[in-house]
């Protein structure tokens, strides 16, 4: 018998996830297939698959409504022998894809090839952009959809296949419509290479709301709050309520990143919370390095469009003691603190910001 390092696989090399299409001649794979970055979320921290001789998971996404199939190949297979069997990729992976993705491979073509040629995303059509000649959309969407829940279900694994330390999102909270989904797809003009899907998946968004709740002075008795009239749910319009706006999940897919997309995409989801009302402030949830990279350039271009921002300077006539610690009136607190909530930018956020600007500003 062989050794057990001859029986696995690492899992991030043996899953392939990829786009494909109907067109006139069966199913085609549009553009690269690619890798998840992670998969310790899913198989453990060695990342190993054990049992298997050449092993592919490949996991085929039908470009449009994103219906799932994974169909798993392997030349030889560890003979179950007392304790050690070969991983169970299926059970496994149940709780990480709905159960569509199980369909026999003949059965996903023929569901995919019934797709109409007019199906749209869930949700609302929110915006039309051009990029490299390529026309993209947005739409937005509430969880409490039932088909923006489908297609959530449907793309969760890139969460632990693309963002570490992400988190799904329970689809059937009873809050999901706390929820609003971006998505963002290729709208494609015409029937060519991508075979006949209308729309291929690009990336989404996920925002969460979070009240606000700001007890008058003095309080009212506690049943008068707005918090209690809230929980008990009485005839109370919750979305009028202040809220934090929070960016939980941001992802655009391999296929097409690295192409100013996701700066687009950031700004546009930016834009729409600071025009909402009941909005004070947009946070993020647990941002990486890359996407702090990503906002730090679309908030610091949006607020140089401010000239109360770019009238933001540091004061001069401060002495700054031996220490290096700046004193408290470098700057113009009130004037920052003005702009900042104007921006409804997080304070750490907006300090980033601030310091590249007055950075910018030195002689
Ligand atoms: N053509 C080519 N490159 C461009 C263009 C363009 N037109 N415009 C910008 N770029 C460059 C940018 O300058 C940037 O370069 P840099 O990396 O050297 O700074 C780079 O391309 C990336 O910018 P975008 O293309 O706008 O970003 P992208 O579309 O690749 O999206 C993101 C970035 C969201 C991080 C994406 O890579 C991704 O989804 N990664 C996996 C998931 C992830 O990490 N998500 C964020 C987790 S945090 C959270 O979810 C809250």
């Amino acid at each position: 018998m062989s050794s057990n390092d001859d029986w696995s696989t690492p899992s991030s090399d043996a899953v392939l996830v990829s786009l494909v299409s109907p067109s006139t001649r069966g199913v085609k794979t549009i553009s690269h297939s690619f890798h998840p970055k992670f998969t310790y979320p899913i198989f453990g921290d060695s990342e190993e698959i054990f049992g298997y001789k050449d092993l592919e998971i490949n996991l085929r996404y039908n470009a449009s409504d994103m219906r799932p199939n994974l169909t798993i190949s392997y030349a030889k297979k560890y003979p179950a022998v007392g304790e050690t069997e070969a991983t169970d990729i299926n059970e496994i992976l149940r709780e990480f894809l709905p159960e569509v993705a199980f369909q026999k491979k003949g059965d996903f073509e023929t569901a995919i090839k019934s797709v109409r040629e007019d199906w749209t995303p869930p949700g609302e059509l929110d915006t039309t952009f051009k990029s490299n000649h390529k026309t993209f959309e947005v739409w937005k969407a509430n969880l409490a959809d039932p088909a923006v829940k489908q297609l959530v279900k449907r793309i969760q694994i890139f969460v632990p296949f693309f963002i570490e330390g992400g988190s799904a999102i329970d689809v059937d909270d009873p809050d999901a419509d706390r929820w609003t989904v971006f998505f963002l797809y290729q709208k494609m003009t015409a029937v060519g290479d991508t075979g006949r899907n209308p729309y291929i998946f690009a990336g989404y968004c996920t925002v969460y709301r979070f009240f606000h709740f700001r007890l008058p002075t003095p309080p009212p008795s506690p049943s008068e709050t707005d918090l209690e009239k809230a929980t008990l749910g009485q005839d109370f319009d919750l979305s009028q309520l202040p809220c934090r706006s929070r960016i939980s999940q941001f992802l655009v897919i391999p296929l097409f990143q690295g192409k100013g997309l996701g700066s687009r995409f950031y700004s546009h989801v930016f834009q729409e919370y600071l025009k909402h009302p009941q909005t004070v402030e947009i946070t993020v949830e647990d941002p990486n390095e890359a996407f702090d990279d990503l906002r730090d350039i679309a908030d610091y271009q949006y607020l140089r469009q401010l000239p109360e921002f770019q009238a933001l300077r540091i004061n001069t006539d401060v002495t700054i003691p031996k220490s290096g610690t700046a004193p408290s009136n470098i700057v113009d607190k009130a004037a920052c603190e003005a702009v900042r909530v104007k921006a409804k930018i997080a304070p750490r956020q907006f300090a980033r910001v601030l310091e590249m600007h007055l950075l910018s500003t030195l002689p």
